[in-house]
């Protein structure tokens, strides 16, 4: 380890220049399925297609990732906003924000939202587990394009997740 100094002010202005998609992240374990938004998303590689996503170390969907070897990346539409927002603040129980959403079970068992633009499920092929979010590596195993248009940038939304 080194001893420079962080300068936190910098850190945190330069993290959020980064640009970053919106997603709906699926999962499922068993009859149940979960969904939460996803930001800090990007793919990783050519080939074989992968991705990468950093999931918060405490959420629900962290841990059912890490047993089922799986999730999805729902593409949002760029006037699905409210959606979003469905899907990071609380629910009653896991599954409950799909109520929001219809979706249907693809081909590795994921929830894929019908009113997206479409979905990539992926395998669980490596990850980090060293700060607050655990960073995921799927390979694309399956993708679904229901209609191809402008996707949801976190940067339209006025909302911010990073630095
Ligand atoms: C704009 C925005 C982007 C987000 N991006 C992520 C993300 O990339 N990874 C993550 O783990 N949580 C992210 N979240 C937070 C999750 O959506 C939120 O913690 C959710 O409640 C987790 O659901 P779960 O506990 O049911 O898995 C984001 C929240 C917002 C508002």
């Amino acid at each position: 380890m080194t001893d420079v100094v962080l300068d936190a002010a910098a850190k945190k202005t330069l993290l959020r220049k980064i640009p970053h998609g919106v997603f709906i992240c699926g999962v499922a374990e068993g009859e149940e399925v979960n969904g939460f938004t996803a930001s800090w998303v990007t793919q990783g590689s050519f080939e074989p297609p992968l991705v990468v996503m950093a999931v918060r170390a405490d959420s629900t969907s962290n841990g059912m990732i890490q047993r089922t070897g799986r999730f999805c990346l729902n593409v949002l539409r760029a006037d699905q906003k409210d959606l979003a927002a469905v899907f990071f603040k609380p629910q009653k129980g896991v599954g409950g924000r799909f109520e929001a959403a219809p979706f249907q079970l693809g081909a590795l068992g994921l929830p894929v939202l019908e009113d997206a633009l479409g979905a990539l499920e992926c395998e669980l092929v490596g990850q980090v587990a060293h700060g607050d979010h655990t960073v995921f590596v799927g390979e694309v195993k399956a993708a679904t394009l229901h209609r191809d248009a402008s996707a949801l940038e976190l940067s339209a939304t006025g909302w911010q997740y990073g630095g």
